[in-house]
């Protein structure tokens, strides 16, 4: 079902699917909710899982059905994680287990950080919790510059082979072509807001450490933006974190091993005790 509500400054979209507990799915950059697509046909359609699970994926402003920013507003990330918690305000609910991914788990920490009562469990995928050296700071502010000036196709030829590994690349050319589509249509303003929130956001390796709650780490072996090594790191950061690393994934490790994503998560949150 779609729907929206109202945030900050914006309406936002946002999808709800299933039933059961609630699952945050935090959305990864220049994408919107639809990158979580394979995880919500699973809670359709999987017996042992359907009825399970409620999925509330929303979509940051400026991506996806959200509207955008105002021109010059900086979504920072612990703005986007005021966003997500206004989601389960509007909905009523108290507590979720937050899944985010790349910038969506960014937010997640951040939302850790800020409202740490609001989180049942965290599964932090394919990011990092460390903040932007300054050479990737200001590249970020470039990238910001060049988008509201050019439109958001820019991005297209220098993100997609970061964003998908080589075995993607190689195997399923419809990905990539879906990939191209859904960056152009997100807005500029969304897309340098973001940018700069990224650049401005902490190192929130203290946040992860005092987490005591359950901690799903994932990655994608051919993840080169936030490489497993990032994920190994945040595991010995994490007390008593779990780390899976999805063989043949790149940085969108759930849209290009959707299986092996859906098995790690799905098996993770039945481990745990709710
Ligand atoms: C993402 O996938 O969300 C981005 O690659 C995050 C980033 O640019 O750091």
């Amino acid at each position: 079902m779609l729907n929206s509500y109202p945030s900050r400054s914006q309406r936002l979209a946002y999808t709800e699917t299933g039933t059961g507990e609630p699952l945050l799915l935090l959305h990864a950059f220049p994408l919107s909710k639809e990158m979580w697509e394979p995880q919500l046909a699973v809670i359709s359609s999987t017996a042992g899982i359907a009825g399970s699970y409620r999925c509330l994926a929303p979509d940051f402003p400026g991506f996806g059905g959200s509207e955008p920013p105002a021109a010059g507003e900086v979504s920072g990330m612990d703005d986007l994680a005021a966003d997500a918690v206004a989601l389960l305000d509007h909905l009523g609910i108290e507590r979720a287990v937050v899944c985010g991914l790349s910038m969506g788990g960014y937010v997640a920490l951040a939302l850790c950080e800020a409202w740490p009562e609001r989180v049942r469990a965290l599964v932090l995928a394919d990011t990092r919790a460390g903040a932007d050296a300054p050479e990737a700071q200001e590249k970020r502010h470039t990238t910001a510059r060049e988008v509201e000036e050019s439109g958001s196709g820019v991005l297209v030829d220098s993100m997609i082979p970061r964003l998908l590994g080589a075995s993607t690349l190689a195997a399923k050319p419809g990905l990539r072509e879906q990939l191209e589509r859904r960056i152009a249509l997100a807005s500029p303003a969304g897309v340098a807001a973001a940018q700069r929130g990224m650049a401005a956001r902490p190192d929130r390796g203290a946040v992860l450490a005092g987490l005591r709650i359950p901690v799903l780490i994932l990655v994608g072996d051919e993840d080169i933006l936030t490489p497993p090594e990032e994920s190994r790191r945040m595991q010995r950061e994490a007390p008593g974190s779990e780390l899976v690393i999805l063989p043949g994934a790149g940085h969108l490790s759930n849209l290009e091993q959707p299986e092996a994503f859906n098995r790690a998560l799905f098996g993770f949150l039945a481990r745990q005790t709710v």
